[in-house]
């Protein structure tokens, strides 16, 4: 319940004359009495159980990857994870082994399909092999943006943090910059090399595996985006137009889930910090020849400047 409650608070609820709880259309909740047992499932009284992913989202971090989830949930047969469970990448979840990880999975239906995201794991270098032993044939979805934006983004997040804990931040420019040069010390700047992690992805996993959703383009039009993810994952077609609607005000789309409307969180549609044209112009350079490497690795162009 608490995992409920968290993702909860991750969305404004849009339509104050709705009851906004999702859970409430089922009923008293139910005794939780169930515990995880070593067969891969956990079933409950009420026909649901918990199962080990059969979808995860791998990343990228600031890609739109909640938006994703979200927008996944819209579909009748996947139950989401609402939190990011990091259990590929950080060891002290690791070492708790799978009967942990399948305790982090939402209940779903047996006719279900259970999704995770952890936006982490497509930058982590020993993600891919780990999953691959957990299970093979596992569908991976991947959300990019324009390696640039992304840049951007991952710096505001962190700015906004420092700010919000009267920490000391450093300026864009000193980051992004170090000797005239680009800084590839940078963090931030390696998640957006995207060639780099799709190598190590791709061996463990065939490229049939990993669909690559158009961050950008999900968020300019969300719905061609969605249905070539219900097309990839074999699911029944059934998000449909009318689940999205744009928000003027925000400049962006919400989600209509059976007359329920919900958007973002604000904080998903802060304001890049402004940074001079020149450096701009520099970081666009060099991503030139790493995306060209990434369209090669995965046979398709994306309009990143
Ligand atoms: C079934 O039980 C689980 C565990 O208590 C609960 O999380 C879930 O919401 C229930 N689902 C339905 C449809 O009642
Ligand atoms: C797993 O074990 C539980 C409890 O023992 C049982 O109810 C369930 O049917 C088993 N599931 C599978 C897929 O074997
Ligand atoms: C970027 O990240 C990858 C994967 O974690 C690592 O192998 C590589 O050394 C990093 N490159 C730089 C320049 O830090
Ligand atoms: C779209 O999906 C909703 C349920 O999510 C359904 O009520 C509606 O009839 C569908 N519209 C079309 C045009 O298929
Ligand atoms: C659109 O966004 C504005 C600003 O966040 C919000 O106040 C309003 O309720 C939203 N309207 C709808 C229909 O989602």
């Amino acid at each position: 319940m608490a995992a409920v409650l968290l993702g909860l608070l991750l969305f404004a609820m849009q339509s104050p004359l709705v009851p906004s709880r999702p859970m409430a259309d089922e009923g008293p909740p139910p005794p939780s009495t169930s515990s995880p047992t070593d067969n891969g499932t956990t079933s409950h009284p009420n026909g649901t159980l918990q199962q080990l992913p059969q979808i995860i989202i791998i990343g990228v971090r600031k890609g739109g990857t909640r938006a994703l989830i979200e927008m996944l949930s819209l579909h009748s047969t996947v139950a989401a994870a609402q939190n990011e469970v990091h259990f590929f990448d950080w060891e002290s979840h690791f070492q708790k082994g799978l009967p942990w990880y399948l305790s982090q999975m939402p209940y779903a239906f047996p006719d279900q399909l259970t999704v995770e995201k952890t936006p982490a794991y497509f930058t982590s270098s020993k993600v891919p092999k780990r999953i691959h032993h957990m299970n093979r044939d596992i569908k991976l979805l991947l959300i990019l943006r324009d390696p640039t934006e992304r840049v951007l983004s991952d710096y505001t997040q962190v700015f906004y943090n420092r700010l919000q804990k009267h920490k000391r931040y450093q300026p864009i420019e000193s980051v992004l910059v170090k000797d005239g040069e680009i800084n590839l010390g940078y963090k931030a700047l390696n998640r957006s090399l995207y060639y780099v992690h799709m190598q190590n992805w791709l061996q463990y996993f065939p490229l049939g595996s990993i669909h690559v959703v158009d961050g950008d383009e999900l968020i300019r039009d969300p719905f061609p985006e969605m249905k070539k993810v219900e097309r990839f994952l074999k699911l029944e077609p059934q998000i449909n137009a009318s689940n999205f609607y744009f928000n003027k005000t925000k400049g962006f789309y919400c989600l209509r889930d059976h007359g329920r409307e919900r958007c973002l969180h604000d904080s998903k549609g802060r304001a890049h910090p402004h940074v001079a044209p020149a450096i701009l112009q520099k970081l666009y350079q060099f991503f030139h020849e790493p995306n060209k490497k990434f369209f090669e690795l995965v046979g398709r162009t994306f309009n990143w400047k």
